[in-house]
């Protein structure tokens, strides 16, 4: 089991989740608007969060990741929450987009 905290805003929730679990589903579960245009397909770029701590708990990205976030990230902690999962138990702290795209 592990636990994502996430930070949205001024708000701030944990949850537990399992391994195997993407990191787009355990946004959705908490409650807090995650955008995720294409559905988890990597195409949109949309559900792009960045981690704070526990990217070792997360899959490295893949080459469909990469590919989609090079030119929009800011550095090597922001994923897309659609293509991360989680690999290992642990603590995995995130913030969300302050803004939420339509
Ligand atoms: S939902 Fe579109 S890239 Fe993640």
């Amino acid at each position: 089991m592990a636990t994502v905290t996430i930070r949205w805003r001024r708000r701030k929730a944990a949850v537990e989740a399992h391994i195997g679990q993407k990191l787009l589903g355990v946004v959705l579960r908490s409650g807090f608007p995650l955008a995720h245009r294409c559905n988890g397909n990597a195409i949109c770029g949309t559900c792009m969060v960045r981690v704070k701590s526990g990217m070792e708990h997360l899959n490295p990205p893949e080459d469909i990741e990469i590919y989609r976030l090079s030119g929009v990230r800011d550095g090597p902690n922001d994923r897309l929450a659609c293509q991360a999962r989680l690999v290992s138990e642990g603590d995995v702290s995130l913030f969300l987009p302050e803004v939420v795209e339509e």
